[in-house]
């Protein structure tokens, strides 16, 4: 090279230096980068691509391609350039006029820009890790490369993107249209302007996973406080649900003992009594539910218990409650005897069900109840099932929402509590529903009774 190219070489690679300097995101400085391996009065070479490195899926991903989509294309541009002679002013040039559009919406760019190839595979991108450029031609490329055959490349030049010793990528670039031969001063030009390249996009991507990182962080934090926020507020729903529940305990006993004493003197006064303690009773369970509801799942115990015993003791109580003539079936495995769990929140889910079940078969004369539990691959399965005519569709997206209710007297809090409880324990419950015939809950619980049992054993002998 005599002196004048090398001064003219420093002269462009200096002016190109800035533009990349100054190039604040990242899609932007890869136009920037293509744009000036293609321009005339820059590195000169009619098409060029950048390839970026994917480490996790150790492929080459093509991300970029600036050329023009047709001979005639590239003479307008070449002429237009010509005439616009952006020498000693390339990098204001570079920064501000650049039509992006175009060149996203080229044939070549939508090829390049879709295109991954693997680096197991035969690939000429396996030079990612050299330090120097090379002027391939169709003879060199590999047989996975097909992306650059449909492209027609035929001979072209290949720089590696090295940043830090460490290949990012590569830019590809090649005379397809006025078919220049490639020479050795074009390939040892591109190579510095490679490496000027990379640090500038390895710095911007290194910024791009910064930003990416602390939205992430910031997204984070506000989930944090959000959760916080909710727990404060069921703790305080708990503590005034709490006082008002004793409140209550203490206004309907003395309400109880004027009944009594008004039984027999006053029957119209014993009449309104009796409709104040109903309401009374009424507002009492919704302030146990809602207080059950807002202390959710903080308060769990878990342990190894009887499962079959607490479904046929539950059963036993609520038919005691219950005098009229609901029909209880069960079908409870060996297998799924025990469970792992809070045996309190298991009975506390099997009321609920039975309950709404109960309520669902309310008007039948052949009301069934049907509890059957299993074992399943890694689960316990429990089953609540009636004939009570089921769920009207319209009303199915809504029934697991706290306070949906199409009962008069219903709090609609029965099927969140039990939905909450369940994913407690990891849990996960679904609904098979079978319009006018009746409605089945399956509950799945992950069956860790061994694992819990052999920690104890471990931590017994150890
Ligand atoms: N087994 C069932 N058969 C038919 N409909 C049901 C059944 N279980 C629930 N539903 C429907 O889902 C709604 C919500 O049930 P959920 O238990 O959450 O509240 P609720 O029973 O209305 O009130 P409560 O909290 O006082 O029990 C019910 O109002 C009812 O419409
Ligand atoms: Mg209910």
């Amino acid at each position: 090279m005599d002196i004048d190219r090398i001064v003219e070489e420093w002269k462009l690679l200096y002016e190109l230096g800035i533009a990349i300097s100054l190039t604040t995101d990242l899609k932007k400085l890869l136009h920037v980068v293509l744009t000036a391996v293609t321009i005339g009065d820059g590195l000169g070479f009619n098409r060029a691509a950048i390839f970026l490195y994917n480490r996790p899926n150790n492929t080459m991903d093509g991300v970029l391609g600036v050329a023009p989509d047709s001979i005639q294309e590239a003479t307008t541009i070449w002429n237009s350039l010509r005439n616009l002679d952006i020498r000693g002013r390339m990098a204001s040039w570079l920064l501000n006029e650049i039509n992006i559009e175009a060149q996203l919406n080229s044939n070549f760019n939508k090829t390049i820009s879709k295109s991954r190839i693997s680096l197991q595979k035969d690939t000429i991108f396996k030079n990612i890790n050299q330090k120097q450029a090379f002027v391939f031609d169709a003879s060199n490329l590999g047989g996975d490369d097909q992306i650059l055959r449909e492209l027609n490349f035929e001979q072209f030049a290949f720089a590696p993107l090295i940043s830090r010793e460490q290949p990012i990528g590569a830019i590809v670039a090649d005379n397809f249209y006025n078919k220049r031969p490639i020479e050795q001063d074009d390939i040892t030009t591109l190579f510095l302007f490679a490496n000027q390249s990379a640090i500038a996009i390895e710095n911007l991507m290194s910024i791009e996973t910064y930003k990416n990182m602390s939205k992430r962080l910031i997204e984070e934090q506000q989930n944090l406080i959000h959760q916080k926020h909710i727990f404060n507020l069921g703790r305080a729903v708990a503590d005034i649900t709490h006082e008002i529940k004793n409140a209550l305990i203490g206004a309907i006993g003395f309400l109880d003992r004027a009944r009594k004493i008004s039984a027999d003197s006053n029957p119209q006064v014993y009449q309104y009594l009796e409709i104040v303690k109903k309401e009374l009773d009424r507002v009492y369970n919704l302030t146990l539910d809602i207080n059950r509801y807002a202390k959710g799942q903080n308060r769990s115990v878990k342990k190894i218990f009887d499962l079959e015993k607490l479904i046929l003791d539950t059963i036993e109580a609520i038919k005691n409650i219950n005098s009229s003539n609901i029909q209880f079936i069960t079908d409870l495995s060996e297998f799924a005897k025990y469970l792992y769990g809070d045996p309190d929140q298991i009975k506390q889910v099997l009321i609920n069900l039975i309950k709404n079940s109960t309520e669902a078969i309310a008007n039948k004369k052949d009301g069934l109840i049907k509890i059957s539990t299993y074992k399943e691959d890694k689960f316990i399965v429990i089953t609540v099932e009636d004939n009570g005519g089921g769920i009207d569709i319209k009303f199915l997206p809504y029934v697991f929402k706290p306070f949906y209710s199409t009962k008069t007297h219903g709090t609609g809090l029965g099927l969140s509590i039990v939905r909450e409880i369940v994913q407690e324990h990891n849990g996960v419950i679904s609904l098979d529903n079978f319009v006018g015939k009746g409605a089945k809950f399956i509950i799945k619980i992950p069956n860790l009774v061994e694992e819990e049992k052999n920690e104890k054993k471990d931590n017994g002998s150890g």
